[in-house]
């Protein structure tokens, strides 16, 4: 629960909830392994046999695009002595997965297909030892994954998540995600607990001090309100600025479906624990969470933009440098802050202003998943 300390304060987390090893493996537990985590983009696995693999909770899943054409998640487990079946992030098989232990072989949908001797063991029924399934579901052009084993609805924990935020079932979706072609794709490995990177994305208290060349473009932002602070906001850009980029020129139009009311303007969407979807005219900016310790998470930003854009060889770097500086910014605030969580100086942890008074949310949502932290 949230503590309000003044009229204007209010209590954020103890210092622990972001370095505590219990915790974090509490997290894995009761919200990483628990929820749907945004796992892979599904046109990286663009033709059968490729398969890519993600650390989700304390799992490893194997995700793979099988002959059917669609994609299939796994545990990356061999049913026989539990070798790791695939150890690279990404790859591609021909025609099935063969553990590199015993040569137990795996078709792409899961199923036991071979196994040395296997004709030798009339007894065995294979089909009670493919590989252990893990819930798919795809939207905005992305699989996304559960570990759980009766997964929340994903229309009201993902989908809903994003209806909230913009108000309205289409304001997403006139974006069209799922038929953008990947322009960029920038990985971060930042030393800082995933919920300072959440609460950083949620509040633009900081906008002002840290990121000039965004304040720039959305001047709004620099009295300190945060897109996501009213419902269906989106901030909008400086009557001088052309485009979402670096320095306010022109970026690529406007995506066919965006409404009038969302052309020159940026929209922030958390969907929790750890996705953020930005919203700008021409394109969509897409991170990926994946918290590796209490101190550590691994992001991944992809800049999605119209096929057309892409394939015309378009220069995509001063749309793109916009938000990698962003990532930089508050990424190195992160980084900042996440040494000082074990000072006795944060022991009962700090406090929000009103303009960041919506992290209390997340805080109650996350000891509501945890119990006290
Ligand atoms: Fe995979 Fe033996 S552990 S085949
Ligand atoms: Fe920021």
């Amino acid at each position: 629960m949230t503590t309000q300390v003044s009229a204007s304060l209010v209590a954020t987390l103890p210092g622990r909830a972001y370095t505590d090893p219990d915790v974090f493996r509490r997290e894995q537990e009761n919200v990483f392994e628990a929820l749907w985590t945004c796992a892979v983009r599904s046109a990286d696995l663009d033709r059968p046999g490729a398969y890519r693999t993600v650390e989700i909770g304390r799992e490893s899943v194997l995700i793979t695009r099988a002959r059917d054409g669609g994609l299939r998640a796994f545990l990356n487990v061999c049913r026989h002595r539990g070798a790791r079946l695939c150890t690279d992030a990404a790859g591609e098989v021909r025609r099935g997965l063969q553990c590199p232990y015993h040569a137990w072989t795996y078709g792409l949908d899961g199923r036991l297909v071979a196994a040395p001797n296997l004709s030798g063991m009339p007894d065995v029924d294979r089909s009670a030892y493919g590989l252990v399934a893990v819930a798919l579901r795809e939207w905005l052009g992305y699989a996304w994954v559960c570990l759980a084993e009766e997964p929340p609805s994903f229309e009201e924990t993902v989908i809903g998540e994003a209806v909230e935020r913009l108000g309205d079932p289409a304001a997403v979706e006139r974006y069209r995600v799922h038929d953008l072609a990947l322009g960029r794709r920038v990985r971060y490995d930042v030393r800082a607990n995933w919920k300072l990177i959440v609460e950083n994305f949620m509040e633009c208290y900081h906008c002002a001090t840290i990121h000039p060349e965004l304040t720039d473009v959305l001047p709004e932002f620099a009295n300190g309100f945060a897109a996501q602070y009213y419902v269906g906001h989106g901030a909008a850009f400086g009557e001088e600025v052309s485009g979402f980029t670096v320095d306010g020129s022109a970026g690529f139009g406007r995506l066919p479906e965006v409404a009038d009311d969302q052309d020159r303007r940026y929209y922030a969407v958390t969907v929790k624990p750890t996705v953020f979807v930005n919203l700008v005219p021409d394109h969509v900016i897409l991170h990926r969470m994946f918290p590796r310790a209490a101190d550590r998470t691994v992001v991944e930003c992809d800049w999605l933009y119209a096929p057309e854009v892409v394939a015309s060889g378009a220069d995509l770097s001063k749309s793109v440098e916009l938000f990698h500086r962003v990532n930089e910014q508050d990424f190195a605030a992160c980084e900042r802050t996440q040494p000082a969580m074990t000072s006795r100086a944060y022991r009962d942890g700090g406090v929000l202003v009103p303009t960041e008074h919506h992290i209390g949310a997340f805080h109650a949502w996350v000891t509501g998943r945890l119990g006290a932290v």
